[in-house]
């Protein structure tokens, strides 16, 4: 499977959201890796574990700034998170009854991931530039 790489198209503008989506995708490369080097399957699993729990954090950590802001969009935003996360519960029972590859899940997530934070994520970080200049 190909290398997932940090990109500056994925930047938001917003630090603390940038440094979360930074290690999502250092998960999703080690999770590549483990594919690539055919490691066993207990540890496969071990590392969807841990990018589906990194996961529900970082949506938590996103929605509690949302939260702060009183950002108009939240329920939106919030819909697309739980979405996921019921998505992502779906694909994992799919991997691990066989039906799914982890090559097909990690594409998803990488999809999912990129549209999300290009659309959705980028514009938390323009409301909170815009609520900033407003107190200067
Ligand atoms: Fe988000």
């Amino acid at each position: 499977m190909e290398d997932f790489k940090w990109h500056v198209t994925l930047e938001t503008g917003n630090d603390n959201i940038d440094a979360e989506h930074k290690i999502f995708v250092r998960l999703i490369k080690k999770l590549i890796h483990a594919i690539n080097n055919k490691q066993e399957e207990y540890y496969l699993s071990r590392l969807v574990l841990e990018i589906q729990k990194y996961t529900e954090f970082h949506f938590v950590s996103e929605e509690n700034l949302m939260i702060d802001l009183n950002y108009p969009a939240f329920d939106t935003h919030h819909l697309q998170h739980l979405k996921l996360l019921e998505k992502l519960n779906i694909s994992l029972n799919y991997v691990e009854l066989g039906k799914e590859t982890y090559q097909v899940f990690v594409s998803f997530l990488i999809d999912w991931f990129k549209q999300h934070t290009i659309n959705e994520d980028r514009k938390i970080a323009v409301f909170i530039q815009e609520k900033s200049m407003d107190h200067t």
